[in-house]
């Protein structure tokens, strides 16, 4: 039996365990998954040794992503890019190898479950921190017409466009910043189809400033976070006419497959996993 984990801090509430647990039922592949509560000062330490002790892989949350990518021997290309790893993986000569699946688990979310195509389309993306930062290489490599950051600090929102930059140029995607102030007043250019909620305000209670002029008529809220109840920025948008409301549930159940694949060489269905665990938070 091959042994996984889940290291966070806090790790209780992880859904991670049931999702493995979920995928390795369906798959028929023999694998324990449990969670590792490890704080900052610990991590590093906590990681080595479970690999040392016969781990064969490992997601990372929060507050740690940082400090999995800094521990890795190696990394593939869109984790240096989110400059953070989720996901950990033991190679056969003892190296540590490692990922970052939530960019791809939030498009593979966008497009296969919900339907959505990206292409062409105005994004705004609020938040500059290290779940912006995760997802803002896959969302260039969509190929929307345009992203803008805005952050309630401006700076982060700025150093975040200036380090993509090349990679929007690569794509021909228009990368701008838009002051925080703004987006309670802001009539000027053309409203978003797809305005995601990358801070982590709800954690709070709180959403980040919104007005109806943000909305383009088809326009999709997507909210990172999820929970039982809409999140209090989808409450927000539905006020002020956003068309659909989505929250990140099925991006998490997708970054979850993405791991499961590269450590197991098997892709799990989510469809079933994602519906189990609405049914399991309602
Ligand atoms: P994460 O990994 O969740 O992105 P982070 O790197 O600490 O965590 O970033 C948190 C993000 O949420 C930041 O964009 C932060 O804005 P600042 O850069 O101004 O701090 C944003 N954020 C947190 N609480 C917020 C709130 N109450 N209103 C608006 N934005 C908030």
């Amino acid at each position: 039996t091959d042994r996984y984990a889940v290291f966070g801090h806090p790790i209780h509430h992880s859904k991670s365990p049931f999702i493995h647990s979920a995928f390795a039922q369906q798959t028929g592949q023999d694998l324990t998954y449990t969670a590792i509560d490890a704080p900052a000062e610990t991590f590093t330490t906590a990681v080595r040794t479970f690999f040392a002790e016969g781990g064969k892989g490992a997601n990372v949350t929060v507050p740690h992503k940082e400090a999995a990518l800094a521990l890795a021997d190696d990394a593939t290309p869109r984790a240096q890019e989110a400059g953070a790893a989720n996901t950990l993986l033991f190679t056969a000569d003892g190296a540590i190898y490692a990922d970052n699946t939530d960019g791809v688990g939030l498009i593979r979310d966008l497009t296969n479950r919900w339907g959505l195509s990206l292409e062409g389309k105005r994004i705004l993306l609020l938040g500059a921190g290290g779940a912006a930062k995760g997802i803002l290489a896959p969302l260039i490599a969509a190929r929307p017409r345009a992203i803008t950051v805005a952050n309630r600090t401006a700076a982060r929102a700025e150093a975040l466009t200036t380090a993509f930059a090349p990679l929007a140029v690569r794509f021909d995607v228009t990368l701008t910043t838009l002051p925080w102030a703004q987006l309670v007043h802001r009539e000027a250019t053309p409203p978003f189809d797809l305005v995601l909620n990358a801070t982590s305000a709800s954690l709070a209670g709180s959403t980040p400033p919104l007005s109806r002029a943000l909305w383009a008529p088809d326009a999709v809220a997507y909210d990172l976070m999820y929970g039982a109840t809409p999140t209090p920025f989808l409450m927000a948008a539905q006020q002020q006419g956003a068309a659909r409301l989505i929250d990140g549930l099925g991006m998490l159940v997708e970054q979850a497959a993405e791991s499961f694949w590269l450590w197991r060489g098997v892709r799990p269905e989510t469809e079933p996993v994602f519906q189990a665990l609405r049914t399991q938070l309602a």
